[in-house]
């Protein structure tokens, strides 16, 4: 009876692939289970079949995301928000981001209106990857394009910043994801990626490498010059200045056109009177008396004025200058010095060049 024999053999391999897909997809569930690491802690999570969601501003992902309403769907789901940022983002996600950098810098979103008045807009620049969860931001990684004077050269580098987890949510792997988001979107592209940290073994995991930096000090007196403090009503001549700047490096130098010095001004507290004007010239400083020292942290316009003028114009007396960004332009004899690790540290990933002695002042830092 070869008909019933046939059916026989049928029915086996029936089993048998049967038994090989239930082997195939458990083993799946497992490996899924081990890579969303978030604990599943409701009926709702579970239904987030990846156990986590992945939004996108200004693509259809974010357009359904606002359709069923965006911050009803932030309290549903635990989920990886990745935005581009503007005005049409939804601000309830804004609103949850600023209570946790709140969190974990105190009076951050005030310092940030401080430079919104300046017409620098957190959200215009900074690409987020938030962990959220029942409408609170659990974790933060920031990303900005900034443009730098490399070597002589002009790039547009990734700058990682405001990286920040909710105390009580550390340790559960969500600084990692929303990392890991960030640098699959900074490969996409980028070719360098840079941040500075107090924390150089968090990052090291994913290739970033310590790259020392410096101050440069010269002794040079004076004081008694005719710049003054900025105030409101010189906005207009700040972002022009600003925008219409020349590399104050070669070496190293920001070539970002008023966002990221106004945004570091607001959150060190120095706006607007850490700008000093300059009457009559068409360039400004950003300056600190500390002690018998002239730190000096930026010179801004569309030349680099002359040492000179640029020391004759500050108001407070100084015996040494401390340079914050690599003055190989404006005093190239100044003397080079480490900047102690314990500092902080500034770390990079990629094709980084090799650089001479350099400075990265504290208000192009991110
Ligand atoms: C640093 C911070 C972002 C880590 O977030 P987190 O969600 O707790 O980190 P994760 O749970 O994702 O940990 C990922 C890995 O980093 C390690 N890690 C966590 N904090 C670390 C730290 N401070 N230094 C070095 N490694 C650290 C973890 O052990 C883990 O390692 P593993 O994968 O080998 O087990 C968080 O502690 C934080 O917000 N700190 C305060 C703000 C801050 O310092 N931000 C950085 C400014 S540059």
């Amino acid at each position: 009876m070869i008909f019933p024999s046939a059916l026989w053999v049928w029915f086996l391999l029936f089993a048998i692939a049967k038994l090989a897909s239930e082997v195939v997809t458990k083993t799946l569930a497992h490996h899924h289970a081990g890579a969303a690491e978030i604990p599943i802690e409701s009926d709702k999570v579970a239904a987030a079949a990846e156990g986590f969601r992945i939004c996108r501003c200004r693509n259809t992902a974010i357009d359904r995301c606002k359709d069923s309403g965006y911050a009803a769907l932030m309290e549903s789901y635990p989920m990886l928000h990745h935005g581009r940022p503007g005005p049409d983002y939804d601000a309830s996600f804004w609103q949850a981001l600023h209570t946790l950098q709140d969190r974990i810098w105190p009076q951050m979103s005030a310092r940030i209106e401080a430079a919104r008045k300046l017409g620098a807009h957190w959200e215009a620049e900074t690409v987020p990857f938030a962990w959220v969860e029942e409408g609170r931001a659990l974790a933060h990684v920031g990303v900005i394009a900034h443009p730098l004077r490399l070597l002589g050269e002009d790039r547009v580098v990734a700058g990682i910043h405001a990286v920040c987890v909710d105390p009580e949510a550390r340790g559960r792997g969500l600084g990692r994801r929303c990392m890991e988001a960030a640098l699959a979107w900074i490969d996409e592209r980028f070719d360098l990626a840079k941040l500075s940290t107090a924390i150089p073994a968090f990052y090291g995991r994913w290739g970033f490498s310590v790259v020392p930096t410096h101050r440069f000090i010269a002794q040079r007196a004076g004081g008694g010059g005719p710049a003054r403090p900025a105030i409101l009503g010189d906005t207009a001549r700040i972002r022009a200045l600003l925008s219409a700047r020349t590399p104050t490096s070669n070496v190293y130098a920001t070539r970002d056109p008023g966002w990221l010095p106004i945004i570091d001004l607001a959150l060190q507290g120095r706006l607007p009177d850490g700008v000093l004007m300059v009457p009559e010239r068409d360039f400004l400083i950003v300056a600190r008396q500390q002690e018998d020292a002239l730190h000096l942290d930026d010179v801004v316009g569309p030349e680099l004025p002359a040492l000179e003028e640029v020391l004759a114009a500050i108001p407070f007396r100084f015996e040494r200058v401390i340079y914050g960004f690599t003055p190989d332009r404006l005093d190239p004899a100044a003397r080079a010095e480490q900047v102690p690790l314990q500092e902080g540290v500034m770390q990079v990933r990629g094709a980084w060049p090799k650089l001479p002695p350099f400075a990265v002042s504290t208000v192009w830092e991110h």
